[in-house]
């Protein structure tokens, strides 16, 4: 339930409409709170200088605005949950029309974001490793690295070859980077070379051609193997992997624990695992207004209005306990982005029972492991 001064103060959206209300009612409510009060400046409003009614006239000041500010984020909340259901019948009909759509918010030909990315996304994966471990991040040198969901390019294997990786595997269900234009690996080429490269581009170049299923060589530097049934296990040998990283992509799997499992059998004793993951809505309008809105549904509804790789909805202490389930340890949760605290109050009541409780709030983390 709300405070009074969270009321006013973080209820932006409603303010206008409770000062409109406000004016409106004052008889109706009998409310006896001032203008100034509502408008929440300067002076901000303290719960001791609300009026209180004297004995018999109904509503408190404070209880009407509690009253105005629940019933607003009621139809809040059914609206978002309407819009959430249109989103979920959107994305079935487009998912059923065109097959999984763009990995990312934002096209492959926009070089410079692209390569942005992928260079993020692996700063961040070796920052987390190197924070885990307490080694530095020149233990991936010579090392054999798994990713899960690779996505839209080989920007990510291009630059972890450059830093000294021996060999990279990709696995997918989805043969997204094939489409990547290949200006946008010479774009990415280029970039390395201006960053630093241990390995001379024109071996990365090789790697790439060898990557897309031209080379004979038994054991290339670049592997990327499609599977539509996601098999792990037949794609690489068992313990041969020594750092297994993904990005957003955990999320998508249709069995997480099938996909722990089996990278427990590629991986070697030792094996590190670093994973962020992404509970939040994706559609990307409902996301920026309501992240947490794909936990406004029952299982029921949710599956009857799905369709494959939507999010799976499987929450952080799950990864944890499946985790050391199947065989590795020192699992720790870093990096977490938390839903504000206003906005989990303002939803918290109207998501599914299983999803009220606290982790829900937790929109994105990096899980991180060590193979027993
Ligand atoms: C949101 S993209 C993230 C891609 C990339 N890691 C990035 O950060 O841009 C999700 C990835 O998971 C893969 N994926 C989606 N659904 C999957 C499924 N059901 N099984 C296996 N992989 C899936 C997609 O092909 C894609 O590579």
């Amino acid at each position: 339930m709300h405070d009074f001064r969270d009321c006013v103060l973080w209820s932006t959206p409603w303010r206008g409409c409770c000062l409109g209300l406000q004016f409106a009612a004052p008889t109706a409510s009998g409310s006896l709170l001032s203008w100034r009060l509502l408008r929440g400046e300067e002076d901000a409003p303290q719960m001791d200088s609300v009026p209180p009614l004297p004995p018999g006239y109904g509503f408190s000041g404070y209880e009407f605005v509690h009253w105005v500010i629940s019933i607003m984020d009621r139809i809040w909340n059914l609206l978002y949950k309407a819009l959430g259901l249109a989103f979920l019948v959107l994305g079935k009909a487009k998912h059923h029309a065109a097959g999984y759509g763009r990995a990312r918010s934002f096209s492959s030909s926009d070089f410079e974001r692209c390569i942005d990315y992928d260079v993020r996304v692996v700063d961040e994966w070796l920052d987390a490793l190197e924070k885990y471990t307490c080694e530095t991040q020149a233990q991936i040198v010579g090392r054999s690295v798994l990713e899960l969901g690779p996505g839209a390019d080989f920007g990510v294997p291009l630059y972890l070859l450059s830093k000294g990786v021996e060999n990279y595997c990709a696995v997918d269900a989805y043969p997204l980077a094939l489409e990547a234009p290949s200006e946008l690996h010479d774009a990415m080429l280029e970039r390395i070379g201006r960053i630093g490269t241990v390995v001379p581009i024109s071996a990365l170049r090789k790697a790439l051609t060898g990557g897309q299923g031209d080379s004979q060589d038994a054991t290339p530097m670049l592997r990327y193997v499609v599977k539509e049934d996601f098999d792990i296990a037949a794609a690489c040998d068992p313990s041969s992997i020594d750092f297994v990283f993904s990005q957003a992509a955990f999320e998508h799997f249709d069995d997480v624990e099938a996909v722990i499992r089996q990278v427990g059998q590629v991986a070697r004793s030792g094996a590190r695992l670093i994973a962020g993951i992404d509970l939040q809505t994706h559609a990307r309008w409902l996301r920026e207004r309501d992240p947490l809105n794909i936990y406004r549904f029952s299982e029921r509804t949710y599956k009857l209005l799905g369709f494959r790789s939507m999010p799976n909805r499987v929450p952080c202490s799950e990864y944890r306990r499946l985790l050391e389930k199947h065989g590795w340890k020192d699992v720790q949760i870093r990096n977490t982005v938390l839903a504000e605290d206003s906005y989990f109050e303002r939803v918290r009541d109207s998501l599914e029972a299983p999803f009220r409780k606290d982790e829900t709030r937790l929109l994105w983390f990096v899980v991180c492991a060590t193979r027993s």
